[in-house]
């Protein structure tokens, strides 16, 4: 048998490099300031970092809209620095993987730039999606899909030669055009991409809409959805023509050839997909390395919630002989602590679901600030910068309030992030006691339990890829894995006896050897 590859059971870090730490004074985060605390990250027991994207961008979604994928934005230190961060976070054994966005480039990027300026019919259109309207003078896009981020997915463009402007295709905002993958040149700069950073010490990539990038040739309408399920991030239904299509699987096979080629290097996709077959095939052995799982994002703080997003992570993982992936959190949804209800509840919840996430086998991806408890923050209209806020004509507020800067040190903002006062969003009154210094020399903290519980996660040696499912009360959940560990989580409302077994870690205080309601708990057998 040959031994586990270091994805398969790692811990990922996944860092917005807006928020984690900034350097130069300028309220933005960077990855000199990444550099800078790396000891942090060493002492948190993660084995790899996650960057959200790092490439030259407007940054109108804040680097998910490329306009060079082969160059670090200056905002981050540019390349330098990020071969600073890589040779930094090699010495002490932490892998650097990037964000990949290879579904759409920025509005800003020469290739839609030069299709702007070549006009309908030309090869520099051909990039992109363009079609001509529909209705008399082409006034009606081209069909009626909507935009993940609200609104239409077309723009039209000024009118040339005489005719009248054409549309453009993008699934997220205007300013980030959708790739027409059926044109060859996309996926040769793709692999020059790839090698690009691969060649420079990347070791893998998250794949942004890893469902996305083929569409449909005929661009068909899609079906009317309730208009929530339109905008909102992580959901996809099966018959949705914008994602999913079967072309898709080529292009990732693609890419898993050019990853070969670098043996060390992992692809982790993210996978709107839900229909467990379907999501079985973007793991098949010549594509993906790993998929994201967004059950236990998506699932309530109940037993029975819980358990059901773990039986099918696990069945879909299994079904695509793969490693399960875990995620609690991410720069897309609201943060965890929020999620469960805010306050000492949210948090008590958000703790519990960590050590039942760090006990579960497979890849685990947490969020930056998810190991100081931090609660999505309420931010004032005018400083929201999401393109969703606009997008859904202010309907939605969008992401901001799960990606506010993490704080450091100190009583008030910004709290050690940066030496500015104005932080690219602004930090609460009030984060003192979730500040990394106020949290690292407290052994109940936040920081302790997650720091605890990797540190354990790192000294298994078995983690398998299934659990068996112990009987215990309704609002109870426990499992043991395939090294031992048992996992026991309290999602219900009453105070409850633990079974026997040494306690090795704990989310809460466990008064009288009784455990109380929104904890969990580790037990060992000898
Ligand atoms: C998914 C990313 O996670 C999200 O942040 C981004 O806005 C969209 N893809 C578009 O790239």
């Amino acid at each position: 048998m040959t031994a586990p590859r270091w994805w398969s059971r790692a811990v990922f870090y996944q860092l917005y490099p807006r928020s984690f730490a900034d350097s130069d004074g300028d309220g933005v985060g960077d990855l000199d300031g990444v550099t800078a605390h790396l000891d942090y990250l060493r002492s948190l027991g993660v084995d790899a970092l996650w960057l959200n994207p790092v490439m030259v961008s407007p940054m109108v979604d804040h680097g998910y809209d490329v306009a060079d994928p082969r160059d670090v934005d200056p905002l981050f230190g540019g390349m330098a620095a990020l071969d600073r961060l890589i040779a930094a976070a090699r010495a002490v054994d932490i892998k650097v993987t990037m964000d990949l966005v290879p579904n759409h480039t920025s509005s800003a990027h020469p290739w839609f730039q030069a299709a702007l300026a070549a006009g309908p019919g030309s090869p520099e259109r051909a990039r992109y999606h363009f079609r001509d309207g529909r209705g008399p003078n082409g006034d009606l896009p081209p069909n009626n899909w909507t935009s993940v981020f609200g609104g239409p997915a077309w723009t039209r463009v000024s009118a040339a030669d005489g005719r009248p402007g054409q549309w453009y295709l993008h699934l997220f905002d205007a300013a980030q055009p959708d790739l027409n993958w059926d044109n060859p040149e996309i996926a040769a700069d793709l692999e020059r991409t790839l090698r690009f950073w691969l060649d420079r010490g990347v070791a893998g990539f998250r794949i942004d809409v890893a469902h996305g990038m083929a569409k449909p040739a005929d661009l068909p309408d899609m079906a009317d959805r309730a208009a929530e399920s339109d905008t909102a991030m992580l959901t996809s239904e099966s018959n949705d023509p914008r994602f999913n299509n079967d072309g898709v699987h080529a292009i990732h096979r693609d890419i898993r050839t050019v990853l070969d080629d670098y043996p060390d290097a992992a692809t982790v996709g993210e996978v709107w997909v839900f229909d467990n077959a379907d999501f079985a095939k973007y793991l098949r052995p010549d594509e993906l390395h790993l998929g994201f799982n967004f059950r236990l994002v998506r699932a309530d703080f109940t037993a029975h919630a819980v358990r059901e997003a773990i039986e099918n992570s696990l069945a879909a993982a299994e079904l695509a002989d793969s490693p399960p992936t875990w995620t609690l959190s991410n720069h897309d949804v609201e943060r965890e602590v929020s999620r469960y209800g805010d306050g000492a509840q949210g948090l008590s919840r958000a703790r519990a679901m960590a050590l039942v996430m760090l006990a579960l086998p497979g890849a685990v991806f947490v969020y930056n600030g998810e190991e100081l408890g931090l609660p999505n923050v309420d931010l004032p209209d005018d400083v929201l910068q999401d393109p969703v806020w606009e997008r859904s004509g202010h309907t939605e507020r969008g992401r901001d309030g799960c990606r506010v800067p993490l704080p450091w040190s100190g009583d008030t903002a910004p709290y050690g992030f940066s030496a500015a006062a104005d932080t690219w969003l602004p930090m609460p009154a009030g984060w003192g006691p979730l500040t990394v210094d106020a949290q690292c020399t407290d052994p109940e903290s936040t920081l302790s339990l997650f720091r605890r519980a990797i540190e354990l996660r790192r000294g298994r040696t078995v983690l398998g890829r299934s659990v068996r499912w112990l009987p215990t009360a309704p609002d109870l959940l426990a499992f043991q894995c395939e090294d031992g560990l048992v996992c026991l989580l309290n999602a219900g409302s009453t105070t409850v006896d633990l079974p026997a077994g040494q306690v090795v870690l704990a989310s809460g205080p466990l008064p009288g050897g009784r455990m109380p309601p929104a904890t969990a708990a580790w037990l060992t057998y000898d």
